[in-house]
């Protein structure tokens, strides 16, 4: 296993990580991960070769770390301590992402360690109230971890100087085909699969989940019958938004995503996931986009969207300075013939 590092132009560097059968790439713009391949199959949406170009203008975060808050906040307002703070409206009349000048934008620092069986890099930042309008600045670590057994750990450990909301992710697209075809194959499975509904313009605005399992009386769920679902309340939510863009909760902050050939194993120490499979491509209008609706999906690890206004001051992206922030996430990618 070994990490070379290769110089693009406009300040972008690729940290490329070769594990034999796989190999995964990373940015220090947006510490974001920028391709994984098994073999020659590319497991991620993502641009490699001309990354300098792909990444500033592209309005769907590919694989970007974002935050500080991932989900939107709706109405851009929140309560905290009696006082309210308004965000950047960079969605409708809603905040999305922790606005435009989020994380998916920096450019990070960063450092390699490579150790035993597994390599490291270590990306750094800072956050001041002044950049996104929320309290407290915030230094920041997120931890990329890639391991023999292709296993790719996220660690995101923060502080704040205040009491703030702190609810970062990672904004990677899977796909687990062949050329990227889409992903309407591709099965979900955890033991417990609860969908939270979104109400108009895809706010969490209700906390009483849609129980995936006894509709479907499986565990296991293709992404199909999802979309063609004919049970009323999953079609209510498929013809509002063209597929799912919904926070789950999984058994355990554990899940998987399969097709034939590959299993991706996903954990997480954080509450809810978000799947979004790529909806509506239609307003990236650059010669970059050659995707189509459906060819990705996220698993975005956080807290639920909109937590602030669904739990006041029990909301559980809220951290304090005397408290600081850790996080994990991991993503093993397996052939099916290896389990
Ligand atoms: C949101 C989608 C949004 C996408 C790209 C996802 O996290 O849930 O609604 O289109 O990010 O910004």
């Amino acid at each position: 296993m070994f990490a070379t590092v290769e110089k693009q132009r406009n300040g972008i560097v690729l940290i490329n990580i070769d594990n034999e059968e796989t190999k995964i790439v990373f940015t220090n713009y947006g510490a974001r991960i920028v391709s994984w391949k098994y073999d020659d199959n590319s497991i991620v949406l993502g641009n490699i070769v001309e990354a300098d170009e792909f990444y500033e203008p592209n309005p769907f975060f590919f694989g970007a770390t974002v935050g500080r808050y991932g989900g939107r906040i709706a109405n851009a307002t929140f309560e905290l301590d009696g006082k309210t703070y308004h965000l950047e409206h960079n969605d409708g009349a809603h905040n999305i992402h922790g606005g435009t000048n989020g994380l998916d934008s920096r450019f990070f620092d960063y450092q390699i360690e490579e150790q035993v069986g597994q390599i490291k890099i270590i990306f750094t930042t800072q956050i001041k109230s002044t950049d996104d309008y929320f309290p407290g600045d915030i230094e920041l670590k997120v931890i990329h971890t890639y391991d023999m057994d292709h296993k790719w750990t996220i660690e995101y450990e923060a502080t704040t100087t205040e009491k703030t909301l702190f609810n970062p992710m990672n904004h990677v697209y899977f796909n687990l085909n062949r050329d990227n075809n889409m992903i309407d194959n591709h099965y979900i499975s955890s033991n417990k699969l609860a969908m939270y509904p979104l109400g108009e313009d895809n706010i969490v605005n209700s906390t009483d989940t849609i129980d995936l399992s006894t509709i479907f009386n499986s565990n296991k769920i293709q992404f199909k019958e999802l979309f063609t679902s004919e049970n009323p309340k999953i079609k209510q939510q498929m013809d509002m938004f063209n597929g799912v863009d919904h926070p789950f909760e999984v058994e355990n902050g554990e899940m998987a995503v399969e097709n034939k050939r590959f299993v991706l194993q996903v954990k997480t120490d954080m509450p809810n996931i978000v799947i979004f499979t790529f909806n509506d491509t239609s307003s990236w209008d650059s010669d970059f986009n050659i995707y189509k609706a459906h060819s990705g999906f996220t698993l975005e690890t956080q807290c639920i969207p909109n937590d602030i206004n669904l739990y006041g001051d029990k909301a559980p992206s809220i951290i304090t300075p005397d408290q600081p922030y850790y996080s994990k996430t991991s993503y093993k990618i397996f052939e099916k013939a290896d389990i």
